[in-house]
């Protein structure tokens, strides 16, 4: 089964995600290869709730507090993301690392909380442009700890030069990077984000190593996210 995330960012409205439901169940009840999970910020997962409860399509968060329910304004704790029926969320995208400063033990007891409490953590993890495989070494790290308690959960490698920009990973990257994350979090499924497209995912989801992708623009639309879908399809049929 290949994962595909649509992470919505802070994009969408009541209208835009009825009518993307409305096109994304029936088409997803036909694609056997694919598990789509959706994943909109915090005001819309109720009605993610009400448009695909039993349809298959999973939904999700962009992001939780590491702390239980109290005093702690504007946070939404693992408790409330299960309260809404959140099957994932994304723990420590670069967006979160860059406009919220979020990093190392902060990420990790972000998706300790949310596996606490039966959500599966999507660790992001990437490298900037002109960093090398080391930070990647250090997110991953960080970002699992020591202990294992993350087993299972799993990873996205998203290289920042590569998120909104047009400009994907080739595939000797990906593969490369993806190497070597299987090779220090063994057992973590690894996701590639970074403008994935229907023209691209096809190829990206039959690299070694890539157990689905992380989309953002394509993924707010059924537009775009309707042939990616059937791209991702396709490909893992045939593979
Ligand atoms: P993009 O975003 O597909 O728009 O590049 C991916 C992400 O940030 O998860």
């Amino acid at each position: 089964m290949t994962w595909i995330i649509a992470n919505w960012k802070m994009q969408g409205s009541v209208s835009a995600l009825r009518a993307f439901a409305e096109g994304l169940v029936p088409l997803v009840s036909t694609l056997s290869r694919v598990q789509v999970v959706v994943c909109v910020p915090f005001p819309y997962l109720l009605l993610a709730r009400d448009m695909f409860q039993g349809t298959g399509v999973f939904w999700g968060a962009q992001d939780v507090s590491p702390l239980s329910n109290g005093p702690h304004t504007g946070d939404v704790s693992a408790a409330m993301l299960q309260d809404v029926g959140a099957t994932h969320v994304i723990v420590g995208h670069s967006e979160r690392r860059r406009d919220h400063g979020e990093r190392g033990a902060w990420v990790h007891d972000k998706a300790l909380a949310a596996k606490a409490h039966g959500i599966v953590p999507i660790l992001c993890v990437g490298e900037a442009e002109g960093q090398t495989q080391r930070v990647i070494t250090r997110q991953v790290h960080e970002a699992l700890g020591e202990d294992g308690a993350l087993a299972g959960s799993l990873m996205a490698y998203e290289p920042l030069w590569a998120i909104g920009t047009g400009k994907t990973a080739d595939g000797a990257t990906i593969a490369t990077m993806h190497r070597h994350i299987a090779h220090i979090a063994p057992h973590h499924p690894v996701l590639y984000g970074g403008s994935v497209t229907a023209d691209n995912v096809g190829t990206i989801v039959n690299l070694p190593h890539v157990s689905g992708v992380l989309v953002g623009g394509a993924s707010v639309r059924m537009e775009t996210f309707a042939p990616l879908l059937l791209a991702a399809h396709k490909a893992r049929e045939s593979a």
